[in-house]
């Protein structure tokens, strides 16, 4: 009996400075498996198409229920989460092939696993959380009604998977050279300053949204709308929506651009009138 094979090529790279290059291996077809486990059965089979020996396919996963966007990268093309990318449907878009490739937005650490630290500096720039001054147990916080906790809850389904990022025309890859003699803390500092100036991304616009309408996160609401208006800030996005048609979770990042974009103006307004 002939079992049923089909093709996978993958853009691997040895390491953050080597030059990427495509492999390709021919995978036994099994129902119901998803890219995971396309790469995990790459990594048993541990040779190419043509039978030469590879080191098994780095890649990040670790929910495999789209919960933590570690896995995500472009596949045939688009980005998404390899966990939830069945490899039924995409042969039945594309017979006998697959391609993964990472995301090319973040510098390359090796083979699909991207440095995301870019997505967590946005966050930390905008205050992406409700700060707290105690661990004391501090009672229930304020009520809310159904209406706003649902809301509430759309922006709070973000993973920090970089999609967003990946689509977006205003978000430019940013890649440093290590200056000799530089150590990793000081080009990881340097790393962070660039990231900090550069445009943060609308998923860090979907967390003011957030962080802005909780009763208690509004208190530094201000604060976030000066970052939201510094260098990188929602001035730079060009609204061409890539971000909401590709984003997994269907957070309504359009209707928080709109909605912080007008915050932001009345901010700066406020702020200048009351010089
Ligand atoms: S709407 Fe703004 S953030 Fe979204 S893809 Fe367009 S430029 Fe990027
Ligand atoms: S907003 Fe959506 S696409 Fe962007 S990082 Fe969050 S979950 Fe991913
Ligand atoms: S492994 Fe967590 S989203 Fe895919």
């Amino acid at each position: 009996m002939n079992t049923k094979t089909f093709r996978v090529r993958i853009l691997r790279q040895d390491g953050p400075s080597e030059k990427p290059y495509w492999q390709h291996y021919r995978v036994e077809y099994e129902p119901d498996m998803n890219c995971i486990s396309v790469l995990q059965k790459i990594a048993r089979l541990g040779t190419t198409e043509e039978g030469r020996p590879v080191a098994p396919v780095a890649y990040e996963a670790n929910c495999l229920e789209e919960v933590c966007g570690s896995c995500t990268m472009l596949i045939n093309g688009r980005v998404r989460q390899a966990c939830t990318a069945l490899v039924d449907h995409l042969l039945a878009d594309q017979p006998e092939l697959i391609e993964l490739r990472p995301m090319t937005k973040f510098p390359v650490l090796r083979d699909l696993v991207v440095d995301r630290s870019r997505v967590f500096v946005s966050l930390e720039k905008v205050k992406g959380w409700v700060p707290v001054d105690s661990y004391l147990d501090l009672g229930p916080g304020p009520r809310q009604s159904q209406e706003a906790q649902q809301l509430a809850y759309q922006y709070s389904k973000c993973m920090c998977c970089g999609c967003c990022m990946e689509a977006c025309p205003q978000f430019l890859k940013i890649e440093l050279d290590r200056r000799p003699g530089e150590t990793d803390e000081q080009f990881r500092a340097r790393q962070r300053e660039a990231y900090m100036r550069s445009f943060l991304g609308a998923h860090a616009i979907g967390q003011v949204e957030l962080f802005n309408m909780n009763p208690i996160g509004k208190m530094n609401a201000s604060e976030r709308l000066d970052a939201l208006t510094s260098e990188g800030g929602i001035q730079v996005c060009g609204n061409a929506q890539n971000c909401v048609k590709v984003c997994p979770k269907e957070i309504p990042l359009t209707t928080a651009i709109a909605r912080e974009g007008r915050a932001a103006t009345w901010h700066t307004l406020r702020k200048w009138f009351d010089r």
